[in-house]
């Protein structure tokens, strides 16, 4: 796949070009799933399971982020990541810095990315969480400051918290994700969220599934260990879960691929073609969704939609990969 906005080779998991260097328990960023180990997932997914337990029985919030800054800085729009992040930021007793928008920002005036992150950090950030049209720009900062990095999205590139968020989901509801096989449909060309969703599901042992019409489906698909379908409906019964992904006309620029209609006629989640999956069958669906075109709202808000858990879900994941980002970079400094 080729993310637009920059080729990204091996992107790397935790840690960037540092992979190698550890997980999550022994490194301070998260710009990927890419290269994470069964093990590291597990771990995180641990976590976010511990504090979700923590919350049912008690609100209040953890101490362990207690005089830690948090900075969201967001240059594309977002509903779920941002107040999530945000959440999760302050159930863990942190401030919380929210830096959005490219236009409220000295980002319109010419400041580079890097340029305002130093000047963030010299304000006091310690975890930047970063959305952005660049792909691999969270991995280029996390070699340039000292504070934590979290990707929060990137271009085409990765969008690691989503993927750990879903794969948490979908270990909650069937309690494990070895095994299962998961369809994720639509434009698997220019979506992080795939990416994320196929490195974090393969390391855990399920099979993906890639379903799109040919101008979305890329070309190394399955050298990057996906299984590649062309038809919804006869990929459906072989599915425990499937993924319908939103259509990202901001992506799209001249190169349209299919039409709308033409995509909703053969690709959009339907009671209708839902009825030819297993009847434990699972919908996700990252968001924000296009309804009508890539799920329809009976499927959306109906009784095997998990979309809404995802969401909810969201925020442990997201409290587990800071609290963890934040003890590797105090480790490393002992
Ligand atoms: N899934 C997701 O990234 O949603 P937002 O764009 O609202 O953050």
């Amino acid at each position: 796949m080729s993310p637009k906005g920059g080729k990204r080779g091996n992107a790397a998991g935790i840690g960037g070009k540092g992979a190698s260097r550890g997980g999550p328990g022994t490194h301070k960023d998260l710009v990927g799933l890419e290269g994470l180990s069964s093990g590291e997932i597990t771990e995180l997914l641990d976590e976010a399971v511990g504090h979700k337990q923590s919350w049912e029985r008690s609100p209040d919030p953890l101490e362990e982020l207690s005089g830690k800054t948090v900075c969201l800085l967001f240059t594309e729009p977002s509903t779920r990541t941002l107040n999530a992040f945000s959440a999760a930021a302050r159930r863990l007793s942190a401030t919380v810095m929210s830096v959005s928008g490219k236009h409220s920002t000295s980002l319109a005036k010419g400041e580079t990315l890097l340029d305002t992150a130093l000047n963030l950090e010299a304000i006091g950030a310690d975890v930047f969480v970063v959305r952005t049209s660049a792909a691999g720009a969270p991995e280029r900062l996390a070699e340039r400051v000292r504070a934590c990095v979290v990707n929060g999205g990137d271009g085409a590139h990765e969008h690691p918290t989503q993927g750990l968020l879903d794969i948490f989901t979908l270990r909650e509801h069937f309690g494990d994700v070895s095994g299962l096989h998961v369809g994720i449909v639509g434009d698997i060309l220019h979506s992080r969220v795939a990416r994320s969703n196929l490195f974090g599901l393969k390391a855990l042992g399920a099979r993906v599934s890639f379903i799109a019409p040919p101008a979305w489906m890329p070309r190394e698909a399955e050298a990057l260990g996906a299984r590649v379908s062309l038809d919804l409906e006869e990929a459906l019964p072989e599915l425990d879960a499937v993924m319908a992904l939103r259509i990202q006309r901001e992506r799209l620029g001249d190169d349209m691929g299919p039409q709308w209609a033409d995509y909703s006629r053969d690709y959009c989640l339907t009671e209708e073609r839902l009825s030819r999956a297993k009847p434990g069958c699972a919908v996700l669906h990252p968001g924000p969704m296009n309804r009508g075109v890539e799920i329809a709202d009976s499927v959306a808000d109906g009784p095997r939609s998990l979309i809404l858990r995802q969401v909810t879900n969201g925020v442990f994941v997201r409290m587990a990969v800071l609290a963890r980002c934040v003890r590797a970079k105090l480790e490393a400094s002992r």
